[in-house]
């Protein structure tokens, strides 16, 4: 049987070699008109950031902040992989982002805040503004004894507040670590936990969908769920979302709890003066999912990361500070950090800041936001895109805004999504960026330079100026582009918008990033130390990278990174579960989901109570968005004769794919009993190419 065989010659390559087949895309061209205005268009700027001009390249970026102490050494490897850039200067993000447009731009609107009511009028801040509330902050925090080194965790939503503590930190050299406003309190607590902050910072209530969510009951849960892993929270800020009013049902616990609108009012006026710290000093921490249950807290430094995001915000996101730029996301991912807050002000950038959900009240409301606000470079990511092409196919015909360029990152964006975002959302007039990074990179790693490059529907595009990739198979050979094979993206050489470590964690960040392709662990050699980026994907002939998606343990659903073995222990806590294993679904909107698998404990009865306690557990240990899309309640779980649990076989089964050779299992009879209990009687098997992600997922134990 034809089919036999060929699941027969998958099993017998390595994974990575799996050819990837697509139909290639033709190419889109930038208009002369936004050639005509960009900010990078010398054509041979890859050239110019060669790896031969490797790392005096990056001062083109250091040269655009202001330094209160020049710096001697650009890269300094002594003690790799920790790479240390700029070293020698001092600087301050705060004053890179505000103080030094005040002279130029001090009138000129820095965030213009939209509240998810509609009703509700925008709020702007000018630069001077901005200025002056983040001294405030900034008084108060030194006020309530944080200095330069120690952690500040936020739970905060999309609102200029969170923007204003973030900046008041940098002032001070304090390190944040914000949690995205969506994840539960309990997340929020190992987070508080693992940094050893012993201040929270939150906002008692934000809008969501139409609600006003009660945020502040978070917040003792995660002081409660630090407590309980060790960690004191001795003050608890929390910021009110419409000033002398508390819009939270939850009690302030006396002692511990403040409003930041009570205590600011002995800051009044205050000035600070930024400190001037060492650029490899830390800016903040941003928790992301692995492999093991435990985020992994990625530690950005002042100078490398500020330099980085300020330069592709100019080259790639083409920020002018006449425009009126608007990204989508929560500034709590990472996205948000780098190209909502610190990218664009250091560029003295309009941003726009939107508290809410984009498709509320209906599917018009970013065009209508867009028209109304002038808004000509927008920024959002496939799970958006896909939502509002479903919603309302034909919606921003209605509108007359305007973009000059677009941005999509954080998942492969499908063609079919992307044509739509370039036809109906840009007009035919706009250009796309497909921004390809993570979390641990700072800012983007492959895309094109707008005004340079052709564009190519659902390929990010080459290496990002200064970023060289390669793609290693599983023994670490190189795939040639145009190779048609698929394996693991790294990037062969630093770049300083790279974390500096995991924090408290050296061996984690070393282990993960460089432990698979490093040979010389001794060596001191930054060629020794490719970056793996945890990527599948494959190189076209005319050497643009199309990702495939996470090849370890992680989901990435609708663009946030959930690890496996996260909500597999959230599944754990409910008492009646024996085993948890979830495997991610395709889904049409977000990209992946997960679906889970459990096997409950002897002598239970298996219920829709269950199961409900499941998906309970998954929302209050990490947050709505891990809630599974369904929960099986299977026999047994399909496991090899060492006892190890065969995800691969679930995923098969919970994306309709062909479970292939299942004789080596232990227990291969439940195979079938699960396949019938997801799918029923008759076997459905969905054709084509299998995703790398799935393909490979469940490989990594
Ligand atoms: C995925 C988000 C395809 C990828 C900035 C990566 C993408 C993970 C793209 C990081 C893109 C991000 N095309 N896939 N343009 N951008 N990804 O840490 O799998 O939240 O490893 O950072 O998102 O997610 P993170």
């Amino acid at each position: 049987m034809a089919k036999t065989s060929k699941t027969q010659e998958l099993t017998e390559v390595s994974e990575a070699q799996i050819a990837v087949h697509w139909k290639e895309e033709d190419y889109y061209q930038p208009s002369e008109k936004f050639k005509a205005q960009a900010n990078m268009r010398d054509t041979r700027i890859l050239e110019k950031f060669g790896l031969d001009r490797f790392p005096d390249c990056f001062k083109e970026y250091a040269d655009m902040l202001t330094w209160f102490e020049p710096y001697h050494t650009v890269l300094d490897t002594s003690d790799a992989p920790f790479w240390k850039w700029f070293v020698g200067g001092k600087i301050n993000a705060s004053y890179n982002c505000v103080d030094r447009h005040l002279e130029k731009y001090g009138n000129k609107a820095a965030f213009i805040f939209v509240p998810e009511p509609e009703a509700e009028p925008d709020v702007t801040l000018k630069y001077r503004e901005l200025y002056e509330r983040v001294n405030e902050v900034a008084a108060l925090l030194r006020g309530v004894g944080l200095k330069a080194g120690d952690r500040v965790t936020f739970h905060m939503p999309m609102v200029p507040e969170l923007p204003i503590t973030m900046l008041a930190c940098a002032r001070l050299g304090v390190i944040h670590s914000q949690v995205f406003g969506g994840f539960s309190g309990q997340a929020c607590g190992s987070r508080i936990q693992d940094s050893g902050s012993r201040v929270l910072i939150t906002m008692d209530g934000y809008w969501r969908n139409g609600t006003l969510v009660d945020h502040k009951a978070n917040a003792d849960i995660a002081v409660r769920t630090a407590k309980d892993l060790g960690q004191d929270v001795d003050k608890v800020l929390v910021w009110q979302r419409y000033p002398g009013k508390y819009s939270a049902k939850t009690p302030m616990v006396p002692g511990r709890d403040f409003f930041v609108n009570d205590l600011l009012k002995d800051y009044k006026g205050q000035k600070l003066e930024p400190v001037a710290l060492p650029s490899e000093g830390p800016l903040f921490l941003m928790y992301s999912s692995g492999t093991t249950g435990k985020p992994k807290g990625a530690q950005h430094s002042i100078a490398g990361y500020l330099a980085y995001v300020t330069g592709t915000s100019r080259w790639i996101l083409d920020i002018h500070p006449e425009d009126t730029y608007w990204c989508m996301a929560d500034i709590g991912w990472i996205t948000g950090h780098s190209y909502i807050v610190y990218g664009p002000l250091a560029n003295a950038a309009t941003s726009v800041l939107y508290e809410g959900v984009p498709t509320f009240p209906d599917a018009g409301r970013p065009w209508r936001i867009a028209e109304r606000l002038g808004v000509n470079i927008f920024h959002t990511a496939p799970t958006a895109i896909r939502m509002l092409r479903k919603l309302g196919p034909q919606e921003p015909r209605k509108y007359k805004y305007h973009f000059k360029s677009m941005t999509t990152v954080g998942e492969p964006i499908e063609p079919e999504a992307w044509r739509w975002y370039y036809d109906e959302v840009g007009k035919k007039e706009a250009v796309i960026t497909d921004t390809w990074w993570l979390t641990e990179t700072g800012g983007f790693l492959g895309t094109t330079v707008p005004a340079i490059h052709a564009m190519k529907p659902g390929s990010c595009g080459p290496g990002a100026p200064g970023i060289h990739p390669v793609i290693y198979d599983e023994t670490g050979a190189e795939l040639a582009k145009g190779s048609g094979k698929a394996g693991n993206i790294c990037i062969r050489n630093p770049w300083p918008g790279l974390m500096q470590t995991l924090w408290g964690d050296r061996d984690r960040y070393v282990k993960t990033y460089f432990g698979k392709y490093n040979k010389n662990p001794r060596s001191k050699d930054w060629r020794d130390w490719p970056f793996m980026c945890g990527d599948g994907a494959v190189q076209a002939g005319d050497g643009y990278y199309r990702i495939l998606g996470r090849i370890d343990d992680v989901i990435n659903v609708a663009g946030h990174r959930l690890g496996t073995k996260e909500i597999e222990s959230a599944c754990l806590t409910v008492p009646e579960v024996a085993e948890a294993a979830v495997v991610p679904v395709q889904d049409e909107l977000k990209g992946r989901v997960p679906e889970v698998y459990i096997a409950i404990k002897p002598g239970v009865q298996p219920s829709q109570a269950i199961i409900d306690r499941v998906i309970k557990a998954n929302e209050e240990v990490i947050g709505k968005i891990a809630r599974p899309k369904h929960v099986y309640i299977v026999p047994d779980m399909p496991k090899t004769r060492s006892g190890k649990i065969m995800r691969r076989v679930l995923a098969a089964i919970s994306n309709r794919r062909d479970v292939g050779d299942v004789t080596t299992l232990a227990n291969p009879d439940v195979v079938e009993q699960i396949r019938t209990l997801v799918q029923g009687k008759e076997a459905i098997t969905t054709q084509g190419e299998v995703p790398e992600d799935i393909a490979k997922f469940g490989e990594v134990e």
